[in-house]
């Protein structure tokens, strides 16, 4: 194993830095005395699975009303949703999608849907855009609530209540949001999201909320602790979509990360927009910089000059001891409509672990660097 000092770590749209104490304390006294919640009728099994229960309502608390599924990750949610859900006609999309949500959708394009995608001007989408994608044969939107490349904010509230008019189910990915923002959920249909991003609990857990009058299939097939007469998969939410034994540690964690997010969301969101807004002007000031993201949303990310971006990551994890995201960020469509395909983009994404020493180091490192190669 590499042994290496903590560095400055600016990377927490990958995963959040900060993980509360509370969390790493339930977590441990589930790994301290686990039990299969669901599978057993003991106490010990009945507490986990309380545990479990007050985590859905933790989730429903800050998302919307419905039915919460538990994933491994918010990329399991989005595949859980869309091949769960679609059962025909036409999906309206975006360019500025992630790949846990582009790459479901090229695989239902190749099974004969038709995949339609949004790009405007301003990479904003405002429901006159996307009103002019709806056709006859829509059957489902699916949007990325903030995207991990620039940033940038879609109006999901305004979307969704357009959608909820014509009567089209509207899938929102918040991989990059939740946590971060107050938006009303309530005209969302399925909602997927990561535990360990912006709602601070560990990697591994996921989930995905949806509407009492959705059905969603199952992906993943086997024990539910329900019905287990019944050889074929049961339907019923939660258990029909989670197959198998739950990451109970995680979310024993989740369930103390979701609390202690909404008691902090003050102070988190004051200090990402905060760090935020000095780290925009001041790569604002440095000639060679070319930025991308438009405003101090948490994720900013640029080039210095035609520097390759993963190079440019390199120095700084190996030289200042800083560590960003370079590449692609798994958006490659993103990424070609920035015109950054070949060269990618250095992202640096805060969170409620950095400071303003932070950002004037990562600064005066990508000065440093702009002068020297
Ligand atoms: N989707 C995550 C990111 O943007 C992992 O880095």
């Amino acid at each position: 194993m590499f042994k290496f000092k903590s560095c400055i770590y600016l990377d927490n749209a990958a995963t959040s830095r900060f993980k509360p104490r509370a969390v790493i304390r339930a977590v441990e006294k589930e790994l301290k005395r686990p039990a299969n919640p669901g599978r057993g009728g003991h106490k010990e099994s009945i507490n986990s699975a309380r545990h479990v229960e007050d985590c859905r309502e933790q989730i429903e608390s800050i998302t919307m009303n419905g039915n919460v599924v538990f994933t491994k990750s918010c990329t399991e949610a989005l595949n859980l949703a869309i091949f769960g859900s679609y059962k025909g006609g036409e999906i309206i999309t975006s360019l500025y999608e992630h790949n846990s949500v582009l790459r479901p959708l090229e695989r239902l394009k190749k099974e004969g849907a038709q995949i339609s995608y949004i790009s405007t001007k301003s990479n904003l989408i405002y429901p006159e855009d996307l009103k002019r994608k709806i056709t006859k044969k829509t059957s489902l939107v699916v949007l990325g609530e903030m995207s991990n490349v620039t940033g940038q904010i879609q109006p999901i509230e305004a979307l969704g209540a357009l959608l909820k008019e014509y009567g089209i189910p509207f899938c929102v990915d918040t991989a990059q949001s939740l946590g971060h923002l107050n938006t009303d959920y309530k005209d969302v249909t399925m909602l997927a999201a990561p535990g360990h991003k912006g709602l601070h609990g560990v990697q591994g857990t996921g989930f995905l909320v949806f509407k009492n009058d959705v059905t969603i299939k199952p992906i993943l097939y086997g024990g539910t602790g329900t019905e287990s007469a019944n050889l074929s998969q049961p339907l019923t939410p939660p258990e029909g979509q989670e197959a198998g034994t739950l990451n109970t540690a995680g979310i024993r964690g989740l369930k103390e990360a979701v609390k202690w997010t909404k008691r902090h969301f003050e102070s988190v969101n004051y200090n990402v927009k905060y760090l935020s807004e000095i780290l925009l002007d001041e790569l604002k000031k440095i000639d060679v910089i070319r930025l991308y993201s438009p405003r101090p949303n948490g994720v900013i990310t640029f080039n210095i000059g035609d520097l390759s971006s993963t190079e440019v990551a390199d120095i700084l994890d190996a030289k200042y001891n800083i560590c960003v995201r370079a590449g692609l960020h798994c958006a490659p469509l993103m990424h070609k409509r920035l015109g950054t395909l070949k060269q990618g983009a250095v992202r640096a994404s805060l969170g409620y672990n950095n400071t303003e020493g932070d950002v004037y180091t990562l600064v005066k490192a990508v000065k440093e660097i702009a002068v020297n190669n």
